[in-house]
């Protein structure tokens, strides 16, 4: 998924000019539940769970396997190694090797990593490091904390232990932060609507979905247009910006049917039966209740009025496998 290489080198210059904003918070409570949900009893369905969300929904793998000759190694999944800003940062392997992987880490590091978006946890830094934002921490912060927890079972007994060394994240970065995780009460929809968990909580619909804040907070979404598309994306050979998803029947999906949709979730192909455009991905292994549920939320999505410029193949080099 190179969507996720937006981050552009301005941005990392922000980065290193601006320092950073460490939002923390929770930590006790956090803990408790950890604590209380034990460190190393995992049950099959939490790790089935956890496959399902790492897999289907939440899509880790896709940042967190590396690149082979034919696109994504599906043979090496979560040994890391994906370059995202070149010479910089790649993505760390999170398979089970204690010397490579995060195999060390306890439950609790794991669980600050994916929601706190604090990690590289080693004997010079006990207490970790922020990440980058490319990881959507902030977002994933509102996922359950059941769910969270699933996700470290698979990763610690449902993934194979993989050696790869992976480049360390280059020295005396700082990483742009935002300010504050995703607040999910200020976000669209009812709380308690099962798909406005799937598309903003423990799915990533939102994250591409929705375009950046302009200047200030760095990586933050901006709040007036929560889906209405626009993000752009650097994939060589083409123009890509996300769609507009909500119900504005001129610059949204207002006018597509429920099959429509379901389509482009499923098969990543619009009515005609014509590809979507990467970084799109093909959510093939959603549960039907799951594409129902997402489906029913996205087309209830209040109309905003954005217009984003249509994929286009533009001079250069055909964009590389996925
Ligand atoms: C959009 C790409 C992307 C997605 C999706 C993603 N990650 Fe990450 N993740 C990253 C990047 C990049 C880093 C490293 C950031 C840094 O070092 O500053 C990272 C770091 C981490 C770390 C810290 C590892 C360490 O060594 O400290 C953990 C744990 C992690 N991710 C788990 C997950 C899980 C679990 C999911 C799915 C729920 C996930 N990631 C989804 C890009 C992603
Ligand atoms: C990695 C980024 C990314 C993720 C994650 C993602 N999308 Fe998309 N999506 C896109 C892009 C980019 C397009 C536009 C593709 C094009 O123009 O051909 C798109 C197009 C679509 C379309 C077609 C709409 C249209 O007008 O063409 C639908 C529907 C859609 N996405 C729904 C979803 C839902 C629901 C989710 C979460 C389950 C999701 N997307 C997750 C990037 C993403």
């Amino acid at each position: 998924m190179r969507g996720f290489q937006r981050i552009t080198l301005g941005l990392f210059l922000v980065a290193v000019l601006a320092g950073f904003v460490f939002q923390m918070g929770c930590d006790d409570i956090q803990n408790e539940i950890v604590g209380a949900l034990g460190e190393t009893q995992y049950s099959q369905a939490q790790i089935d769970r956890g496959r399902y969300l790492a897999m289907e929904l939440s899509l880790c793998w896709e940042c967190h396997t590396p690149f082979g000759p034919t696109g994504l190694d599906t043979s090496r999944l979560f040994a890391g190694g994906r370059e995202f800003i070149p010479g910089v940062l790649s993505t760390p392997n999170l398979t089970p090797d204690p010397e490579t992987g995060i195999g060390n880490y306890t439950d609790q590091q794991i669980f600050k990593a994916i929601t706190q978006g604090i990690g590289h946890y080693d004997d010079d830094s006990p207490e970790g490091e922020p990440l980058f934002a490319i990881m959507p921490y902030y977002q994933f912060a509102n996922m359950t904390p059941e769910d969270v927890m699933s996700i470290i079972a698979f990763l610690r007994k449902g993934v194979e232990p993989i050696v790869n060394e992976v480049p360390e994240r280059a020295p005396f970065i700082i990483p742009p932060q935002p300010s504050k995780l995703l607040d999910y009460s200020s976000l669209p929809g009812d709380d308690d609507d099962p798909g406005k968990y799937l598309t903003s909580a423990a799915g990533v619909c939102i994250e591409c979905h929705t375009q950046r804040l302009e200047g200030g907070d760095p990586g933050a979404l901006n709040p007036d247009l929560y889906f209405a598309g626009g993000e752009e994306f650097p994939i060589p050979g083409l123009s890509v910006r996300s769609a507009n998803l909500t119900s504005h029947p001129d610059t949204g999906i207002g006018n597509w049917s429920r099959e429509e949709v379901v389509t482009a979730l499923r098969k990543g192909q619009n009515s005609e039966g014509i590809p979507l455009c990467p970084p799109m991905p093909q959510f093939r292994g959603l549960t039907d209740g799951d594409v129902n549920d997402i489906v029913n939320f996205i087309r209830n999505l209040p109309p905003i009025d954005n217009f984003v410029e249509p994929c286009a193949i533009i001079e250069g080099p055909p964009p590389p496998p996925q």
